[in-house]
């Protein structure tokens, strides 16, 4: 975005204004002033409205072990009794908490009452295999009602959950489990998509194979029918277990801190790193965001289309939604199948009020709809969505405005919601009745998020100027730890250059000279944002050069229109250098493997061969060249300092 053009707000209708938990921009500045004066007061208050307790809080926050923060820390809670229990217990019993869609179309709806009593059958079957507080427990599951089922019943027992999305490679999965020291694994036969069921037991076995010595069961959902070896002794079917099981089950209350789960995310080194969330100011994010963010209202219909393996399914699927007794949609397919009209059909199907998705979904429904007119939302009813929500990596605004006029009918404002894993729930966002709204910016921070863009030396840069994006004061959902690793957890997020005192999100972002509105530029580490996932370069690096034929490899990312970014390796063979058909081979098999080590979503698109890579005399590789040659710019800066200036010409 430049500073020269003023940019064109887009400004919520009456009706939306009118009837908003936010109801216009004096009301934001009125909350953000009311965190400003009383940081402590603003949240306190809000935990003791929005969350049961069964024993309250005294103190808010204990920064007296910074950056190592407790928030409501003497309180203890139960956040599926708050999900589940509150809204039965509230008259909701009867109201339809989960609407399914399988893959192949079915529908199935759970009501408040069953889900209670499927999450309390699935945690006394879970305590029937020895899981207790404090157990991690990993879940590889696909998109199911068992999925939510599964993280709930952890939740109750006090287990701390660890989702491994499903399109992991068995090796991740196996070095998350080991990470975690989790006791028992959940997982299914398989998982269908677009059409296809692949299997996702057989993934798991292998990942055990390998080692995975805390691992005492394996809890296997049915879901595509397909055969499946079991291993005594080991493996359990859920449906035999749960069969025995009581529907009742008392919530194991705990302490705020306690850990609700470990979500692993990359960084900037090989391994990924486990994301440690607590129990209060976590759930309280969730269900605020709700609030304020999505307006969530008693009636509305909710959908959400991240998986359950991102925290975007954690928040804005599993658990915000319950807590603030919505219906919401759990979707298990593609949305390309079987048309590219599927979520169209399913926002009409189902009324959607409330839809949340991600840029890059946006960007190839575009495409879609420009190829193929019948697939064009505007042959769907969309009348009944009231608001729309972006979240994962910047929307370019060409993408926001079609989302915005033929998704959205010109009415329903978009939350262009910025985040991280570490992060639990919304940090920069549009308030949907509140402010007006600028295509490719998430505009303001979400009342009491303290949010400012900063030098390197931790010093707030003018707007208009880029920038460094910290939070000035700790928040209550934020990362609390990474799982086993407390140093790495400071120095990566607040590291000393500013003197411990700023989160540092890892973004770059630059504040709209006139607006003060923030707009994302993008990581400001090694980290790539593919299609909305997050992945390291130094992950695929290492993946790269575990494959025998590879000597170094490098990995940058490049603009792609449609995923955001794409992954591009520059690699040594040990061997010559291939050229022709044999370098087209080489390249499938890297990207294959790639795709066995981590996951089909880590592999590179684009995979370039040199004799070596440009380094320094010191022998640094040369990434900011590497990014040049990735988008096939000329090279301009001074190559002088480099070891070997004639490898540039192969690897362009
Ligand atoms: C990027 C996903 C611009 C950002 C919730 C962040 C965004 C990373 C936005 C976190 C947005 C997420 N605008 N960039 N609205 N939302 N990002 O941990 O780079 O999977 O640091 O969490 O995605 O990705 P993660």
């Amino acid at each position: 975005m430049t500073n020269e053009t003023p940019q064109k707000l887009y400004y919520p209708s009456e009706e939306v204004v009118k009837n908003a938990a936010v109801s216009g921009m004096e009301a934001y500045r009125a909350l953000c002033a009311e965190a400003a004066q009383d940081y402590e007061g603003f949240w306190g208050k809000r935990a003791k409205e929005l969350i049961d307790w069964q024993t309250p809080f005294t103190q808010v926050l204990d920064e007296s072990n910074a950056p190592f923060f407790k928030w409501f820390a003497d309180g203890k809670l139960n956040v599926s009794y708050n999900c589940l229990d509150r809204q039965v217990n509230n008259g909701l019993g009867d109201k339809v908490a989960l609407i399914f869609e399988g893959d192949k179309g079915d529908v199935s709806k759970v009501t408040y009452k069953d889900l209670l009593g499927r999450v309390s059958k699935f945690a006394n079957a879970l305590k029937s295999l020895g899981v207790k507080k404090g157990d991690r427990v990993v879940i590889y599951l696909p998109m199911s009602i068992e999925g939510v089922v599964a993280m709930q019943a952890c939740a109750r027992i006090g287990a701390t959950h660890s989702i491994v999305f499903g399109g992991f490679s068995a090796q991740s999965l196996a070095d998350r489990i080991n990470d975690a020291g989790a006791v028992a694994l959940i997982t299914s036969d398989g998982q269908n998509r677009g059409g296809k069921a692949l299997p996702l037991k057989s993934i798991a076995d292998e990942a055990l194979a390998s080692g995975c010595p805390s691992i005492k069961n394996v809890l296997v959902v049915k879901r595509t029918g397909g055969e499946t070896a079991m291993v005594a002794g080991r493996d359990i079917w859920a449906d035999d277990l749960l069969a025995t099981q009581s529907d009742v089950c008392e919530p194991e209350w705990v302490e705020a801190e306690h850990p609700l789960f470990l979500l692993y995310t990359s960084g900037s080194t090989g391994k990924p790193k486990g994301v440690q969330h607590s129990t209060g100011g976590y759930l309280l994010h969730a269900i605020l965001t709700m609030k304020y963010t999505f307006d969530i209202k008693p009636d509305d219909v909710f959908w959400c289309t991240a998986d359950i393996g991102w925290v975007t399914g954690h928040t804005y699927i599993t658990y915000g939604p319950l807590a603030c007794g919505a219906t919401e949609i759990v979707f298990e397919g593609v949305p390309t199948y079987p048309d590219a009209g599927r979520f169209w059909k399913m926002i009409q199907d189902h009324k959607v009020n409330i839809f949340y998705t991600a840029p890059t979904a946006i960007r190839s429904l575009i495409k879609a709809a420009d190829n193929t007119p019948a697939v064009h939302p505007k042959n769907y009813d969309l009348s009944s969505l009231r608001i729309l929500g972006s979240v994962g990596e910047p929307i370019n605004p060409a993408a926001w405005e079609w989302y915005y006029e033929n998704v959205g009918g010109s009415r329903c404002p978009i939350v262009d919601t910025f985040w991280q894993t570490e992060t639990g729930g919304h940090m920069i966002t549009p308030l949907p009745g509140a402010t007006p709204l600028v295509p490719g910016s998430c505009t303001l921070p979400f009342p009491g998020i303290q949010a400012a863009v900063v030098d390197e030396t931790g010093t707030e840069v003018p707007w208009g100027q880029g920038g460094i994006l910290v939070v000035q004061r700790p928040w209550p959902s934020m990362i609390r730890t990474i799982w086993g690793d407390p140093d790495r957890f400071v120095k990566s997020y607040y590291p000393a250059d500013f003197q411990g005192k700023l989160y540092l999100a890892g973004d770059g972002a630059i504040r709209d000279k006139d607006t003060g509105y923030f707009t994302i530029t993008g990581r400001i580490d090694d980290v790539l944002n593919v299609s909305g996932h997050r992945m390291g370069t130094m992950e695929i690096e290492s993946a790269l050069v575990a494959h025998e034929k590879v000597a170094e490899a490098a990995v940058v990312g490049r603009p792609d229109d449609l995923t955001g970014e794409a992954i591009v390796a520059f690699v040594v063979l040990k061997g010559a250098r291939p050229t022709g058909d044999e370098a087209v081979k080489v390249i499938k098999e890297l990207q294959n493997w790639v795709g066995q080590e981590i996951g089909p979503i880590a592999k590179p698109k684009d995979i370039r061969f040199g004799e070596n890579l440009p380094k320094t005399r010191s022998g640094k590789i040369m990434r900011r060249l590497l990014r040049q040659l990735a988008k096939g710019e000329e090279i301009t800066q001074d190559t002088s300092t480099l070891e070997n200036p004639a490898i540039l010409e192969q690897l362009k």
